[in-house]
């Protein structure tokens, strides 16, 4: 599958969240996985560390690369790795745009209250550019804490203003992540929602989310 990032404009989507779980279902397929974490916040890093005093769940490698030279590092590390899961932080930032101009896909979570029409349309541009650069370059967005409660169209109605826009660089995914605190739960010890266990409904969505990166 090469290498995916999982990146975006916006703080706080969930980029993290589902990096960490795809790079350990990918670990758990028995792929030799590496998770880059080119945010300085760290979040993927402290993630990694803490699963390494889990028991009995397979390990994820880890690196933190930041700044200048970073395209060039992740083709290198492409050669040495499965796969690559890029968690790129959450800002236009440098890394993002280098990560964008290497990689096979791009993940891009959105959440439908935070909905945020501008950061999605400059995310089709910053796209439509990367791929000048790098036309093996897909990029998906993924609605991520989708309301549990039917009541809530928030779903429906993101959707639907999608279709409307028409982004013509970037595919809305079929599989979507509902507001669970399982998955934050998880996070914190380190552990891919499946891992956990204590979830089934939660656990099911990232299976589902997987599925559909797996089918590329
Ligand atoms: N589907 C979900 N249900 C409930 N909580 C979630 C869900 N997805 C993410 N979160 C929580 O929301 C917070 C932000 O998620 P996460 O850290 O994955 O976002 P991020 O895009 O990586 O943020 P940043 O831009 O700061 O790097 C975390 O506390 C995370 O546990
Ligand atoms: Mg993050």
């Amino acid at each position: 599958m090469g290498i995916m990032v999982f990146g975006g404009e916006k703080g706080g989507t969930g980029k993290t969240t589902m990096a960490t779980n795809i790079a350990a279902m990918l670990a758990a397929e028995g792929r030799d996985v590496l998770l880059l974490d080119t945010d300085r916040q760290g979040t993927a890093s402290f993630w990694a560390t803490i699963r390494e005093e889990a028991e009995s769940v397979p390990r994820v490698s880890c690196v933190q690369k930041f700044g200048k030279g970073l395209a060039a590092q992740i083709r290198d590390l492409e050669k040495r790795y499965d796969e690559v899961v890029i968690d790129a932080g959450g800002r236009d930032s440098m890394e993002l745009r280098y990560a964008l101009g290497v990689a096979n896909r791009a993940y891009i979570p959105v959440q439908p209250f935070q909905f945020d029409i501008w950061t999605i349309r400059q995310m089709d541009s910053l796209v439509e550019m990367a791929q000048g650069l790098n036309s093996s370059l897909r990029a998906f967005v993924v609605l991520n804490r989708v309301s549990a409660n039917p009541a809530v169209q928030e779903d429906r109605e993101t959707r639907e203003y999608m279709a409307t826009e028409r982004f013509a660089h970037l595919v809305l995914m079929e599989s979507a992540l509902k507001d669970r605190i399982a998955f934050r739960k998880a996070a914190r010890d380190g552990l891919a929602i499946g891992e956990w266990g204590l979830d089934q409904k939660a656990h099911a969505e990232m299976n589902q989310f997987f599925e559909e990166v797996c089918r590329g």
